[in-house]
């Protein structure tokens, strides 16, 4: 078996993700989150949230899901949202063509232009692979959802991304929230694409969650307090194939970075990637070519990170210049201009975006964080880093007798106030901690005769399975001082250890 297929077996099997509706038999491209899958999935979502939206008093909206048709005929998504598609000329069947040649030819990689999938397709000879039928010639197929709003459906799409929301709110947020530039607002929220041919579980799907964050600044300003700071740190680029490791002051003045703002974000998802557990040497930044490049963007810069399925693109970066603030301006007649006091004058800000994709880094996580069975552990386990481990504690009565079930569920409702707890009362408790390692559940509490005596347990650390005995309220001491970073050998030696 291969990592990405261990870890969809053990997603079904302890609840982590699992295909939607599935009585009905799996319709690709959609997938649930259960009971495990949900923890672990909003403490990414809450981390994002303090680390780029809340620690720098930026603003988190939310926004329709469902949008309206001139709003995405403004943005382009009605005309150019789009992947290139071949059908079998026999039995009909469509294809997605870029990645149907990628598959079939080493090294494929598409320019963008129909004409050259046409020629690769007659050159190499390529057939349908269900019978063997002539292709058509490629065209683009729209990955929009459409829907009709009300009795008279006018036309409407499930979003494309968050971002439109944002937009088309701006000039109201701006006016209620200072009225000054820069301005960023975020949002975390589903959004849909109808992918021709989804596979590779959380890796393609057809509805997943985004975390966005639309930074509105003057184009005469656009630099950012603090890079400075972070300005020596250096980040690994891919350019035109090659991987170069470039200071990110040094890759704004090269202009492989379009100004600090855009460089300033990309050491923070850098940051952000290890806290939650991607492994750094398995991740780079790429700079896309013009070709690929969205058409609303002057440059992007993509989060790729290596797994089992190959490199999956994870971030995008992109500056939409004041592509569809014009828009939307020009379309509704809205007045989305700000005045700027130094220049007296009116301009449309400029937009930095940071665009990433909830699930694919959840599913990126769960390979680099996935443990093998050793001598010392003969179980397969997670090590989620303690930001986003789906419990922070488990507790477990040594026994049900005697008071002890009684007793760990009074410790269980005392560190639910705090934390993401998981209770279990069955079962020897060797297999208890093997069932909580398999999640990743970070720590596991043991209430033995001991604490009814002195209200002191046993706290074990999962990766090392040591343990020490501490009292109750230096459980809550202890999960704290691992999610501020501190390492398990510095914490047990502040405590009495025993084995
Ligand atoms: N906001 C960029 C995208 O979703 O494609």
């Amino acid at each position: 078996m291969n990592l990405h297929e261990k870890i969809f077996d053990l997603a079904l099997k302890r609840s982590i993700f699992y295909p939607s509706n599935e009585p009905y038999g799996a319709v690709a491209g959609f997938y649930d989150y259960g009971p495990v899958g949900v923890l672990i999935k909003k403490k990414i979502e809450n981390l994002w949230l303090r680390m780029f939206v809340k620690n720098d008093g930026h603003h988190e909206v939310q926004c329709s899901f469902i949008t309206p048709e001139p709003v995405l005929k403004a943005s382009g998504h009605v005309d150019a949202f789009g992947d290139p598609i071949v059908e079998c000329e026999k039995c009909r069947i469509k294809i997605r063509a870029d990645s149907f040649i990628a598959d079939k030819i080493d090294g494929f990689e598409w320019d963008g232009k129909l004409k050259s999938l046409d020629e690769v397709i007659e050159k190499k000879g390529l057939k349908c692979p269900r019978c063997e039928g002539k292709l058509t010639k490629a065209h683009m197929f729209n990955l929009m959802f459409k829907t009709g709003m009300g009795a008279d459906r006018t036309p409407a799409y499930a979003r494309p991304e968050t971002a439109q929301g944002i937009f088309t709110a701006f000039p109201r947020i701006y006016r209620n929230h200072g009225t000054k530039l820069p301005l960023a607002i975020g949002q975390v929220g589903r959004r849909a694409r109808n992918e021709i041919s989804p596979r590779k579980g959380l890796v393609r799907m057809r509805e997943f969650t985004q975390m966005e964050l639309e930074y509105f600044f003057n184009p005469n300003e656009p630099d950012i307090k603090g890079f400075r700071d972070v300005s020596d740190l250096k980040l690994r680029f891919k350019i035109d194939g090659k991987l170069n490791v470039m200071g990110i002051g040094d890759a704004v003045k090269k202009e492989v970075v379009p100004n600090q703002i855009f460089g300033y974000y990309l050491v923070r998802e850098w940051e952000f990637y290890k806290q939650v557990g991607i492994s750094e040497p398995e991740m780079y930044f790429r700079v896309l070519r013009k070709d690929e490049t969205p058409h609303y963007s002057k440059r992007n810069i993509d989060m790729e990170v290596q797994t089992s399925f190959g490199i999956v693109e994870t971030i995008g970066n992109a500056y939409r210049t004041d592509f569809d603030l014009s828009q939307h301006a020009k379309i509704s007649k809205g007045d989305f201009s700000v005045f700027v006091e130094s220049e007296k004058k009116k301009i449309i800000p400029h937009v930095f975006e940071v665009s990433m994709g909830v699930d694919r880094l959840m599913f990126c996580m769960l390979e680099h964080c996935f443990r093998e069975r050793t001598k010392e552990k003969d179980w397969e386990w997670f090590d989620f880093p303690p930001v986003v481990a789906p419990y922070e504690v488990a507790v477990f009565p040594l026994m049900k007798k005697d008071g002890l079930a009684e007793k760990a569920k009074e410790v269980t409702n005392k560190l639910r106030e705090e934390f993401d707890v998981l209770y279990r009362d069955s079962g020897s408790i060797g297999r208890r901690y093997a069932r909580a390692d398999e999640i990743g559940v970070l720590t596991s509490v043991t209430i033995d005769y001991d604490t009814l005596k002195d209200d002191t347990v046993t706290i074990r650390y999962r990766n090392s399975g040591e343990q020490i005995r501490i009292t109750i309220p230096q459980i809550i001491e202890v999960i704290k001082r691992f999610k501020k970073g501190e390492s398990w050998s510095s914490i047990k030696d502040d405590y009495k250890s025993f084995s």
